[in-house]
């Protein structure tokens, strides 16, 4: 499906404009879900990311794959820490606690622990909502303290009279409200008590500043916000390889993510480090909520990731989890009066959430025996057994072709592809979704320019080599052509997310990804690609409209739609162009005097990223300018375009 467009030699002989003129109908309908959003539990991108526990390590969760640890909690004060599982367990799911011991003959009254977050932790004059469950039968007074790491400064400090109890945990709850923001985010919380009466094991030690709709166990608003503005319109949850399990053939369970946090064990994720699982199915569900996007939920189809034996299930082995998927169904759509209906309002959520997409796996394609296994049995189980149930669900396979067949002998009708590439290559994909068919339809759902181009006729990823750390210009500028190339066939194409989402700037293992943070909210980067999706994504129309030009398609790239009422959009994008483009278009019905807004993202400092700089604040190479303009005689717009420039006008 690769095609080459343009020579530049021939190019470098066009001076006169583009003359453009637009139809007022005759094109096709849009999908209204066309931009949307992906999530991939990647590198500290949940916990310590956009889920807002500022707490690392809350409750010595641990695993097989990786064993409960201290780190990155230290003793304050003369204390001895170790890790127990005591004979009476805060919950079966949090077994291990932290006892906090006075060193043998100190003298230090004051002992306690310290925990730095995840990299930091950001401290302004705001409500930070906190508890802690101890096991103990200390009487004094407990003191919580948020301070700086590199001075003596404490910011905020309360006493908090012990609730212990013999034999029983037992839960403390607090607010902290600093009396001044610290200079920036290298800062600790604390927790301190008198020695004098002996040990007390602490449990589920949390601490949340405000979060995005004031929602308990919430997310960051600053993340939120700067996803809430790409205006998306759906949301791929828990994530691709999120759901998966590596070898320690541990998937994603929706059953364990659910209900107080005392009852999540967490589990080892697939990037190196347990999961709280604070961020569950149901906070998932309330994240789309907030966001105003329908969720595309994935389940596990039966494939760890990994190409060992053993590593995809037989049918067999597999048929629990199609139950199990049932029952999540249930929890998420079914009436209070079905069991797990019935579960889900025990949670506070007696009305269902509004599901219409589910996505049988991810990347079922990849390894050996991947499509075969998936193709002759493992999609069929689940679309046969999820659409007997829920008719009206649409089910996205996850190959990106429609080689999976239910059993019934129905095609899956939607399926998910996935394009990591390089400039030249995603740009020479443009048209790659013009023959599709129509009948069955793809879901972008990841999308990323990971490398640069190289020599000779475009080329795939090298997975062997290294990836941008973060998204440039001229990779932006080749997903916006992608992206008009969907939009033209956005009758056959549902929608597009870029993925990953987040970079957690301490500790990341995937990059590029669309939105860069540390602990620090003044330093969260929105990438150039961020900054395509959302000039893109907020001029939505409702159908494509023809386009007669003079022109070739490329080095301009455009499409151009209408949302009715005379209202009109085109969409363009630069790339490779030896001179400005003037630009002469026509929209049929408007006339003389309409009035239109052009907008224009370029980068002048270069094909460079959008960074974290130096001295901690991020810079941005990507310039929007705004031009309102003035429909000459003959309604004509005209205006100029440089290379590398990705723009919209509206009228
Ligand atoms: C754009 O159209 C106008 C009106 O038809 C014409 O005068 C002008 O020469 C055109 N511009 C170019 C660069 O072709
Ligand atoms: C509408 O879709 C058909 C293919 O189904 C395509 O040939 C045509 O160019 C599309 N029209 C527009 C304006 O996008
Ligand atoms: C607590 O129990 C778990 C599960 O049996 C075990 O893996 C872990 O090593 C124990 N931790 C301690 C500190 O005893
Ligand atoms: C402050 O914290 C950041 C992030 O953890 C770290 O990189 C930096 O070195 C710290 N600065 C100092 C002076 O400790
Ligand atoms: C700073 O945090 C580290 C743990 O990251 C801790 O070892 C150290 O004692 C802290 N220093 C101060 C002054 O709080
Ligand atoms: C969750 O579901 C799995 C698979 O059905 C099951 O093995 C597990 O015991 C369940 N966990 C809980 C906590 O109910
Ligand atoms: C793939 O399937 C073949 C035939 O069933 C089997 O021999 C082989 O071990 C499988 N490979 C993997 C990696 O599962
Ligand atoms: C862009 O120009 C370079 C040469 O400068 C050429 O190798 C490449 O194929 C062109 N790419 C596209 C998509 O036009
Ligand atoms: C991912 O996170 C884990 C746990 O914090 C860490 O050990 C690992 O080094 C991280 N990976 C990268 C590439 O930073």
């Amino acid at each position: 499906m690769i095609k080459h467009f343009i020579s530049l030699p021939f190019l470098a002989g066009i001076a006169g404009a583009i003359n453009l003129q637009i139809a007022s109908n005759g094109g096709n309908a849009s999908s209204p879900l066309m931009y949307g959003l992906m999530f991939e539990d990647i590198n500290h991108s949940g916990d310590g990311g956009i889920y807002a526990e500022l707490i690392n390590n809350r409750a010595f969760q641990g695993n097989r794959e990786y064993p409960s640890t201290l780190e990155p909690w230290v003793p304050v004060g003369n204390a001895i820490l170790t890790l127990q599982n005591t004979s009476i367990p805060l919950s079966s799911a949090l077994p291990t606690s932290v006892n906090v011991a006075p060193k043998p003959h100190s003298n230090t009254a004051k002992i306690g622990l310290l925990n730095p977050g995840w990299w930091g932790i950001d401290i302004k004059p705001q409500k930070y909502t906190g508890s802690f469950w101890t096991l103990c039968s200390f009487q004094g007074t407990f003191t919580v303290k948020l301070q700086s790491n590199l001075t003596d400064e404490v910011f905020a400090s309360l006493d908090i009279p012990s609730l212990c109890q013999h034999n029983k945990w037992v839960e403390h709850t607090f607010e902290l409200i600093p009396h001044v923001a610290a200079p920036n985010s290298n800062n600790t919380f604390v927790i301190e008590f008198d020695s004098s009466s002996g040990s007390v094991n602490f449990n589920l030690i949390s601490l949340f500043p405000p979060t995005y709709n004031n929602r308990p166990n919430g997310n960051r608003p600053d993340l939120m916000e700067a996803l809430k503005s790409l205006n998306p319109s759906y949301y791929r949850i828990p994530g691709g390889n999120n759901i998966e399990g590596d070898i320690f053939h541990y998937p994603w369970r929706w059953n364990e993510t659910i209900g107080p946090l005392t009852q999540r064990p967490g589990r080892p994720g697939t990037w190196g480090y347990t999961n709280t699982d604070g961020l569950g199915l149901v906070e998932y569900l309330n994240w789309c909520t907030d966001l105003d996007v329908e969720p595309v939920l994935a389940v596990w189809s039966g494939m760890y990731l990994g190409n060992d034996v053993g590593h995809i299930l037989t049918a067999e082995a597999l048929a629990p989890w199609v139950d199990d998927t049932l029952n999540e169904l249930e929890f998420i759509l079914g009436p209070v009066s079905t069991p797990y209906g019935s579960l889900r309002a025990s949670l506070g959520y007696p009305e269902p959430w509004p599901l219409k997409y589910l996505e049988i796996g991810n990347e079922d394609n990849l390894y050996t025996n991947g499509s075969s296994t998936y193709a002759a049995y493992r999609f069929s189980m689940f679309y046969d057994a999820i659409s007997a149930a829920y008719p009206d669900l649409k089910i996205i396979s996850s190959t990106g072709d429609y080689t999976a067949v239910g059993g019934s002998g129905s095609t899956a009708t939607l399926t998910d592809y996935h394009v990591y590439s390089r400039p030249d290559t995603l740009v020479s994909m443009f048209n790659h979704f013009d023959h599709a068919s129509r009948e069955y339809k793809s879901l972008i759902g990841e999308y990323a320019i990971v490398q640069g181009n190289v020599e000779g006729p475009p080329q795939g990823v090298d997975w062997d080599l290294p990836k941008f750390d973060y998204p440039i210009w001229i990779g932006a500028v080749s997903e916006a052509i992608w992206s008009i190339g969907a939009e033209r066939n956005s009758d056959a194409v549902v929608g597009m997310s870029y993925a990953p989402g987040f970079q957690n700037l301490n500790s990341y293992s995937w990059s590029p990804d669309l939105i860069s943070f540390t602990a620090d909210v003044s330093q969260t980067v929105l990438s150039t690609s961020w900054h395509v999706i959302s000039l893109l994504s907020n001029n939505r129309y409702t159908s494509t409209v023809p386009v007669t030009s003079d022109s070739p398609i490329g080095p301009a790239y455009w499409v151009a739609g209408t949302s009715g009422n005379g209202k009109y959009t085109f969409k363009t994008a630069i790339y490779n162009s030896t001179s400005p483009l003037p630009f002469n278009i026509t929209f049929e019905g408007v006339e003389k005097g309409t009035p239109g807004l052009l907008t224009v993202l370029s980068a002048p400092g270069g094909l460079s990223a959008n960074v974290l700089e130096e001295n901690g604040a991020p810079a941005n190479v990507v310039t929007k300018n705004e031009i309102n303009l003035v429909a000459g005689s003959g309604g004509l717009f005209e205006f100029k375009l440089n290379n590398w420039e990705v723009a919209v006008l509206t009228t």
